[in-house]
Parts: C-alpha cells; sequence; structure tokens
C-alpha cells in the first residue's frame, strides 16, 4: 500500500555514537518472530560492531572488504563454490562439522568435505579397484564399519573418492563428462562391516587457487596444499551421516593442510601386503596396505551429544539463560 509506514514498537536510540549503535541493532532487528533467526543476527551483529571497534576499521578497508566478498561471489559457478573454499581456508568449515556432528570418543571423526564429491561415482562390488590410473602406485584398503558398541554395521553406503596420481580429481579434467568416473566408487559392507577395495596410494595436491581465495593465500604468505588423503562418506538409516578423511603420515603438508581438514585420529601409517593377503586378495606382495576400522554414531547418540555439548559451551560462556529447541540453541523466553 503506497505511503503506509510500518509502526515501530521499539524505542529507538536517536544519538547513535560507537558505543550504543549495536543495542540499536540488536532492538530494531528483535521484532521477528523467529527466536533462532534473532539469535543468530543478535551474535553476528554483535561480533561485527565489535570487530569494527577493535580494529578501528578505516573506510578504505571496509570497501576492500566488500570488493573481495564480491570477486568471491563472482568466482562462484555451478562447479565452484569460492565462498566455500573461502570459509575451508578459514577454518570454519571444519569448526561447524566439529559442533554440528559430535563425535563420542573411539568413533570415527568427520572433516571437510571438500568440493570434488560427486554423484556419479559407480556401485562396485566390495574388492573391486577404483582408480585406473596405471602411474598410481597399488594399494590395498582392508575397512570395517562398526558401531560404538562394536556391532557390524551391514550395507552401508560407503562413497570413496581420491585424486589421481598427479593430484587431480577426475572431475578436475577439461573433458570429464560423468560417464566415466575413476578415482570413485561406491561400496556396500557386508554382514561382517566388512567392504575392501583396490585404489592408488594417495598424492598431496592443490586446492583451486586462481580466485581471489588464492590471492589471500599468497598475501598470507600461506601455500595452497592438502596433505595426501582418501576421502569417505558413510550413510546408513539411524546413524550420523559420516564425512570423512584419511591421511597418510609424514607428508610434507601434514601439520600445514591450506583447509584444517586434518586430525590426529584421521592419520594413518600405510603397511605392506604379505604374501597370504597377497594371494588372499589378489595382489602383488609388497604392494602397499591400507587398514582403518571406522565406527559410527547412531542418530540419538549424536543428538544427545550435541544438545549436551551446546549447554555446556554456554554455561562456560556465563549464559545460563540458554535453550534447546529442535536441535538449535536459542535464549530462554522466560
Ligand atoms: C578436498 O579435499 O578435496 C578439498 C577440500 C577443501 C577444499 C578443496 C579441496
Ligand atoms: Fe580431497
Amino acid at each position: 500500500m503506497a505511503g503506509a509506514r510500518p509502526k515501530v514498537e521499539v524505542p529507538i536510540l536517536k544519538d547513535l555514537t560507537i558505543d550504543n549503535i549495536t543495542e540499536n541493532v540488536h532492538r530494531i532487528n528483535s521484532q521477528g518472530s523467529d527466536p533462532r533467526m534473532k539469535y543468530i543476527l543478535e551474535r553476528l551483529v554483535s561480533h561485527m560492531h565489535d570487530f569494527a571497534r577493535e580494529t578501528r576499521l578505516s573506510t578504505q578497508e571496509w570497501m576492500e572488504g566488500i570488493e573481495f566478498l564480491t570477486a568471491v561471489g563472482k568466482k562462484c559457478t555451478d562447479v565452484r563454490q569460492e565462498f566455500i573454499l573461502l570459509s575451508d581456508t578459514l577454518g570454519l568449515s571444519l569448526l561447524v562439522d566439529s559442533i554440528d556432528h559430535p563425535k563420542p570418543p573411539a568413533s570415527t571423526e568427520g572433516t571437510v568435505l571438500g568440493p570434488y564429491h560427486t554423484h556419479d561415482a559407480q556401485d562396485i562390488p566390495t574388492g573391486s579397484s577404483i582408480s585406473a590410473d596405471p602411474d598410481g602406485e597399488p594399494l590395498l584398503c582392508l575397512c570395517t564399519v562398526k558401531s560404538t558398541t562394536g556391532a557390524p554395521i551391514q550395507d552401508v553406503k560407503i562413497d570413496i573418492w581420491e585424486t589421481d596420481s598427479k593430484g587431480v580429481y577426475d572431475v578436475q579434467y577439461e573433458h570429464y563428462t560423468g560417464d566415466r568416473p575413476d578415482g570413485r566408487a561406491v561400496i556396500r559392507s557386508d554382514k561382517e562391516g566388512v567392504f575392501w577395495f583396490k585404489a592408488i596410494v594417495p598424492v598431496p595436491y592443490r586446492i583451486p587457487n586462481d580466485g581471489p581465495v588464492g590471492q589471500m593465500l599468497e598475501q598470507l604468505g600461506r601455500h595452497p596444499w592438502r596433505p595426501s588423503h582418501m576421502h569417505f562418506m558413510f550413510e546408513k538409516e539411524g546413524f550420523d551421516h559420516l564425512i570423512t578423511a584419511l591421511y597418510l603420515r609424514g607428508d610434507p603438508y601434514e601439520t600445514s593442510d591450506a583447509v584444517f581438514g586434518v586430525k590426529e585420529s584421521l592419520i594413518i601409517d600405510l603397511s605392506t601386503v604379505n604374501a597370504e593377503q597377497a594371494k588372499k586378495y589378489d595382489i602383488k606382495e609388497g604392494s602397499k596396505l591400507l587398514t582403518y576400522d571406522f565406527v559410527l554414531v547412531t542418530d540419538e547418540e549424536t543428538k544427545k551429544l550435541r544438545d549436551n555439548e551446546a549447554l555446556k559451551a554456554m554455561k562456560a560462556l556465563g549464559r545460563d539463560n540458554m535453550t534447546i529447541i529442535n536441535g538449535l540453541l536459542v535464549p530462554d523466553v522466560d
């Protein structure tokens, strides 16, 4: 309706200063009805304003920040998500995954997904090879997937992906069409929770660094390398979806991963295939061997842990007036 003005129900501060503008923004933003959104915005505005006050941010720096974020947005396409890369390289992706998917002791920790998971991978029978790269160093992978009680989990859908021996994922090749995925596959666990496959020994590679995030890393004196790793994604009804990866100990980038994905429990030592295994798994004796027992957490256990950790974290911050609604933290209304 032309000319109609919204009624302002909250007392607005008029004499805005560096010190009271935050409170003023909070008051205006508090009119919505979604408690989670109001809480998120309240914390975001507080941290942004404190950041500007603490750094005494100049107008020129503020503009450079806007231009940087604009360039990040312009670099995004259907197959390139520069904002997620920015989040990855600033440690935010790993932080959010660790908060949202808490793990009890002795379960398998999660890590960053990265941009190279696809839905092109073919279902292969256990024991097959996921890589056709003749230059890769052969690797036998013998794995199990169990619950936190030690019970094998049958028929888990396990997505696995890795680069070729040049450190390039299949989707990164210009001619890639999706009909011949390589370095990736989907396997299902058997009734003992066992799944095994052949692959190649992972190698280090660079994250996409030809955009604004790459420039940022350069200005910060950071390299764009990820340590050698293989990705795994586990899906099974009733269990928390697990996105993880295994990292090779001793990799030159083990302690300086460009996206902060390495966790101690995910670092592995490769061993070598003995004569008996060579015969059983039809691979050359002396080939590299990866063994790992993955442990999934039920949805119920995860939810309980997530809620408890959230309230504990708030208590540590001196905020006792918080509650959880639908798994999300909000201030108590009364
Ligand atoms: C990856 O491991 O595939 C990856 C993760 C984050 C950013 C880029 C690549
Ligand atoms: Fe990767």
